[in-house]
């Protein structure tokens, strides 16, 4: 044993369990990240959306459900108040970003926006 190395080797069989070990915890960080993680929903989820929403016609409306329905239900206009939309939507454009979903547009946002404040709490 070197002078340099304060400890001694492991056995074998130890060193064996610790690499199992390590594998096992990898395997679980990766199964979490992939329970954890914002995938894509299929089109299902912008079905269940579908309801209870103001004028579900509109461009603003299906531009709302379509992006903002990738990550969870997205509430109701009317659950926030006019002002508090802008930063809202800011912060989701980031949520967007951050978990590699297609930003939304100048153009869709200022929909998206117009159709959330026009039917917002006040
Ligand atoms: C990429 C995933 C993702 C998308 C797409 C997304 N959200 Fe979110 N949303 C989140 C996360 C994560 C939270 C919780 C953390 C937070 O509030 O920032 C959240 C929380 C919220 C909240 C509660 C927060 C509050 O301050 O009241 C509202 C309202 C909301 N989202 C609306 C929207 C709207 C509207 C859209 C579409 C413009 C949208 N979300 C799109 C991920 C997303």
């Amino acid at each position: 044993m070197s002078i340099l190395s304060p400890f001694p080797t492991p056995p074998s069989w130890l060193q064996r369990i610790y690499r199992g070990a390590l594998k096992q915890c990898a395997l679980l960080v990766v199964a979490l990240a992939v329970l954890a993680g914002c995938s894509p929903k299929t089109s299902s989820t912008a079905a269940a959306v579908g309801a209870g929403y103001p004028e579900p016609e509109s461009m603003g409306a299906m531009l709302f459900k379509q992006r903002c329905s990738d990550c969870h239900v997205p509430p109701p206009p009317a659950s926030r108040k006019a002002h508090d939309w802008p930063q809202i939507v800011g912060r989701m454009q980031n949520h967007r970003i951050m978990n590699n979903f297609a930003p939304i547009t100048n153009d869709e946002m200022r929909q998206i926006l117009d159709y959330l404040q026009k039917h917002a709490a006040g």
